[in-house]
């Protein structure tokens, strides 16, 4: 954390508190409030954390006016068009990019680590075939502490390391049996021969009755999404990650809380909601109708796939996957997708409507992911999941950036108190 020789004076009943200020390397300066409480006698009031620093971190950086989105430094545009997403897990995990060696010496652990515990199989077979996927994903990720116990010490540095690997390894094997499980499929192994993206299209699109080819710019398209996905600073589900893991909970139990959150349609589960909006649109002719919608302030409706809380101008995630839509309905054929259109139109017309441009609500991520996994032959229920599968990397990074920080406290927020003040308890009789 850089110091900076200025400071905030915070007057509070004629008392002066002096706050430090610290210069991040990118976007503004942090007001430090450690000691407010112990001087000032004080909270501050701050749900949603809208301006609230959580933590300091060295991963990944947004800048919400600019719509810039930096892994590591590296604009995620750059990375999307030139690296994959192995290179971006490496990159994530230990801040540089890998030199061929490394890059060969990652790929080989990750392969490696791809098959689930056998016992595992029965795990899925208890729940019902109907259970959305995302359900699935929860319990069994938190069920890996019980078959992984050699990576749950967290006190040892290698034991974290060998858990980072395994949850990268083992997600997309999770994430398609969920889903093989959910259409009474059998589960298909992981191939160690293909890379990282083509081994999850074969392990949720191959059967043992037929060889399946794998098309190598859908399997290009899927390692996309993938790096899209990657991380995204303190958002919601990292912030889970990091609060749970800030008790000393095993990665597992962590990032299976990271998971939950993600499931909600705020968030992770928006690409769910926005295909299915789209498709309840249907048809360029009743855009009108749903932008009223979604600004009538007595309509619980609201765009899916639409404004960020960090983003203020385009979310640079959307604009490459718009992009990747084209190419992938292309390269499969598929001149006159009604959903792409309604999509195209929805944001042209929203980005012109003054409610959105006042409130700078511009597509996010989740806007044109739905229309590329739909294409690629993926039901709506496992969009959110490939997204946990995605974020993987992100979650275990910031859970082992916050795990090695000797400053790490266990995540305790307070509260501002508005319930009844202390009363007596009154028998039922005279109630
Ligand atoms: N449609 C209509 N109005 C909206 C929308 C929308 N999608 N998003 C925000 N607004 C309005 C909102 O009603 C509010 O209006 P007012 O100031 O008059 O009360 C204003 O814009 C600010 O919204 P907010 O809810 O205070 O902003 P937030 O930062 O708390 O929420 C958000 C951000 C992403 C939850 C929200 O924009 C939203 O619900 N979007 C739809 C869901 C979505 O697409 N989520 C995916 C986010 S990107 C992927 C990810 O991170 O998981």
């Amino acid at each position: 954390m850089a110091e900076t020789n200025k400071t905030a004076t915070l007057l509070l009943d004629n008392k002066k508190i002096e706050l430090p200020i610290y210069a991040p390397t990118a976007g503004p300066e942090v007001i430090d409030i450690r000691k407010l409480y112990a001087q000032g006698d004080v909270f501050t009031y701050d749900p949603g954390f809208t301006s609230t620093a959580s933590c300091d971190s060295t991963i990944t950086y947004i800048d919400g006016d600019k719509g810039e989105l930096l892994y590591r430094g590296y604009p995620i545009e750059q990375l999307a068009d030139q690296s994959h997403f192995l290179e971006v897990c490496y990159l994530l995990l230990y801040g540089e990019l890998p030199d061929a060696t490394q890059i060969e010496e990652f790929e080989t652990r990750v392969t490696r680590h791809t098959m689930v515990h056998e016992q595992m199989h029965n795990f899925f077979r208890g729940f019902r075939r109907d259970a959305h996927p995302m359900a699935t994903m929860v319990g069994v990720v938190g069920a890996m502490s019980a078959f992984y116990h050699d990576s749950t010490d967290i006190s040892d540095p290698w034991q974290r390391e060998v858990a980072a690997i395994r949850m990268i390894a083992k997600m997309p094997t999770i994430a398609a049996m969920a889903y093989k499980y959910s259409i009474g499929q059998p589960f298909v192994y992981p191939r160690n021969d293909l890379d990282y993206a083509s081994n999850f299209l074969n392990m949720c699109f191959s059967v043992p009755a037929e060889p399946y080819k794998i098309e190598p710019a859908l399997a290009k398209a899927m390692d996309r999404i993938f790096m899209l996905h990657a991380d995204h600073e303190q958002n919601a589900s990292t912030s889970t990650v990091r609060l749970a893991g800030s008790s000393g909970a095993n990665p597992f139990a962590c990032i299976a809380a990271g998971i939950a959150c993600l499931w909600g349609p705020a968030h992770g589960g928006a690409n769910q909601a926005c295909l299915e909006m789209l498709r309840e649109i249907g048809t360029v002719d009743r855009i009108p109708e749903f932008i009223a919608r979604a600004k009538d302030k007595n309509d619980p409706f609201r765009l899916m796939g639409f404004g960020h809380r960090v983003y203020k101008n385009f979310d640079p995630r959307a604009k490459v996957m718009k992009e990747s839509a084209d190419e992938v309905l292309e390269l499969l054929g598929i001149h006159d997708n009604e959903t792409l259109k309604v999509a195209k139109e929805l944001e042209k017309i929203a980005l012109e409507d003054e409610y959105f441009v006042s409130k700078k609500l511009y597509p996010n991520v989740d806007f044109y992911s739905g229309i590329i996994l739909e294409a690629m032959g993926f039901p709506t229920s496992m969009f959110t999941p490939i997204f946990a599968l995605s974020r993987t990397v992100g979650w275990i990074s910031q859970w082992k950036e916050m795990i090695a920080d000797q400053h790490q406290k266990i995540g305790r927020p307070r509260q501002l108190y508005v319930g009844a003040p202390r009363r007596d308890y009154v028998d039922v009789a005279k109630r």
